[in-house]
């Protein structure tokens, strides 16, 4: 596939969050100006060294969610438009429901399952994740959803399952970004099926206590906090157990700059910038990235031996 020099991508043209969410920022920065000028440097330095781990509980983040509105505005999803601000504009009436996903491949129990039907109600909970975009921008988000590892149990994988592939949703019509060849489309990603089973990965159907909007990956997205955000795929209308590693949208496109397993890795820069800090939405200043985005404890036996360099 060809790679345009003026195709954007979730790295590309960064709009700096500060300035998108200018009047968010401003009102900080005049905040931070109102307290004293004294003050600012302390503040960065403080904004510098708070990079807590996970906490106590990997599953619930102790640090401040993300506002709702910066979470709900501050989007990447193509299938709307590649501004930040064009999700959600764009995806305002998007149908969710009726809503079918294709549980397929290497199972013994395959099938096309209505989504209120495939979702239990006992299994949906609530989790406080960081997410951490490749464009070095981060937010704490609460979402709700089920582990995708308990959901992939019920179809039983074969013997022979090594990966999970994900498919988003295909139809033009009502995603405009897919009539332009930004990508090709539909939406892929993948996980190794170890990846996929760990309990902190997420199907979300939820956050901040409601349903997705649809411009944050309604109906169903998957959540892989240690794992860069577009690995994070929206609107799944299919999952499908494999024996080879599947392809994946960024891959394709960008092969160097984008590996399958994009684990956040503070020490392996993306080729046209540094991946060492990152700017938390709706803050002042940059916070170090922790390997694996801060759960190396939960994952990092996952890749024992691996070298994350060449498997970035
Ligand atoms: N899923 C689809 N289908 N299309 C996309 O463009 N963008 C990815 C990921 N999932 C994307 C996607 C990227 S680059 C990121 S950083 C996250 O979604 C952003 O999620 P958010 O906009 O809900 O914060």
């Amino acid at each position: 596939m060809l790679i345009r020099r003026t195709r954007p991508d979730p790295v590309g043209a960064i709009t700096p969050p500060e300035v998108y969410l200018q009047r968010r920022a401003f009102l900080r920065s005049a905040g931070i100006a109102t307290a004293g000028a004294v003050l600012a440097p302390a503040l960065a330095c403080r904004a510098e060294s708070q990079t807590p781990g996970t906490g106590s509980d990997p599953f619930r983040s102790n640090e401040e969610p993300t506002p709702f509105e910066d979470a709900a505005r501050y989007n990447n999803f193509y299938e709307f438009g590649t501004d930040k601000s064009d999700p959600q504009r764009n995806a305002r009436n998007f149908r969710t429901r009726p809503w079918t996903v294709s549980i397929t491949g290497e199972v013994a129990k395959p099938g096309n399952i209505d989504l209120d039907d495939l979702l239990k109600p006992h299994d949906i909970e609530e989790r406080i994740y960081r997410l951490r975009c490749v464009e070095a921008w981060s937010m704490v988000i609460p979402w709700r959803g089920i582990e995708l590892g308990k959901l992939l149990k019920r179809f039983e994988p074969t013997s022979k399952a090594k990966f999970v592939a994900f498919k988003t949703l295909l139809d033009p019509e009502q995603m405009p970004g897919q009539r332009r060849a930004v990508l090709d489309w539909p939406y892929i990603e993948g996980l190794r099926l170890d990846e996929a089973m760990h309990p902190l990965t997420l199907l979300a159907t939820g956050m901040y206590g409601q349903d997705l909007p649809n411009q944050n990956g309604a109906p169903l997205r998957l959540v892989v906090p240690w794992k860069y955000g577009f690995k994070s795929i929206k609107s799944i209308v299919e999952i499908r157990l494999t024996e080879e590693q599947p392809a994946t949208s960024w891959n394709i496109s960008a092969p160097r700059e984008y590996g399958f397993f994009s684990n956040v890795n503070p020490s392996v820069d993306h080729p046209r910038w540094s991946q060492k800090r990152e700017r938390r939405i709706g803050e002042f200043g940059k916070r170090k990235t922790l390997p694996f985005n801060g759960y190396a404890e939960q994952v990092g036996q996952l890749y024992a031996g691996m070298d994350l360099r060449k498997h970035f």
